[in-house]
């Protein structure tokens, strides 16, 4: 039988947990579900593409139908490269819609059999966004269960060096903090 291959892609700068929850939805609903950073050198990222990698894989590793890579480009011709037959977007609210339909839309003129699939996250997450957890997190505000732990402390030290230097100190000589 024909397995279907679906791409979960975005930027994920940095990853939240509304972007968890749809990865496990739809690591259920497809064989292999392959999560794709965009490789974009217009954007300025918080998060190194190796860093949002590095916590896209850590977080992802219960789920063995699905993996981290990158792309460039096009997606649709990324797309391609993988065998993918689906593209998986998260629609939160209705604000979301219109752009998630141009660009389902224009994906399905230049790639006339990639299907997207729309799934909703659960409620909990439907104001949460990448933006605002980094306008929130640079202003010091509380991020705890909008992100993994591991992300809050990746946001902690880029807010604060001295946080990720006492860390390395306390590492090294053993010391509880
Ligand atoms: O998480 P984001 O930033 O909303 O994801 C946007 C993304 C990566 C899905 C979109 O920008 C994209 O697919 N970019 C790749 C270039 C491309 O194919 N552009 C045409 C889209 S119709």
């Amino acid at each position: 039988m024909k397995k279907v291959i679906a791409i979960y892609p975005g930027s994920f700068d940095p990853l939240t947990n509304g972007h968890l929850d749809l990865i496990e939805r739809g690591s259920k609903i497809f064989d292999q579900l392959i999560v794709g950073i965009l490789r974009n050198p217009e954007k300025d990222p918080l998060f190194s593409l190796g860093e949002r990698r590095e916590m896209l894989e850590a977080m992802t590793e219960q789920w063995k139908n699905v993996r981290v890579d990158s792309f460039e480009g096009l997606m649709v011709d990324y797309a391609v490269k993988v065998r993918a037959s689906a593209v998986l977007r998260g629609i939160r609210a209705i604000s979301d819609y219109e752009y998630e339909l141009q660009m389902a839309l224009m994906n399905r003129k230049l790639s006339p059999n990639l299907e997207t699939v729309f799934m909703m996250p659960a409620e909990a997450y439907s104001y949460l966004s990448s933006r605002l957890v980094r306008e929130v997190a640079q202003l010091g505000g509380n991020i705890s269960r909008l992100v993994p732990e591991l992300v809050e402390q990746k946001l902690r030290e880029k807010m604060d060096p001295a946080i990720k230097l006492r860390d390395v100190r306390k590492t090294r000589t053993g010391k509880k903090q």
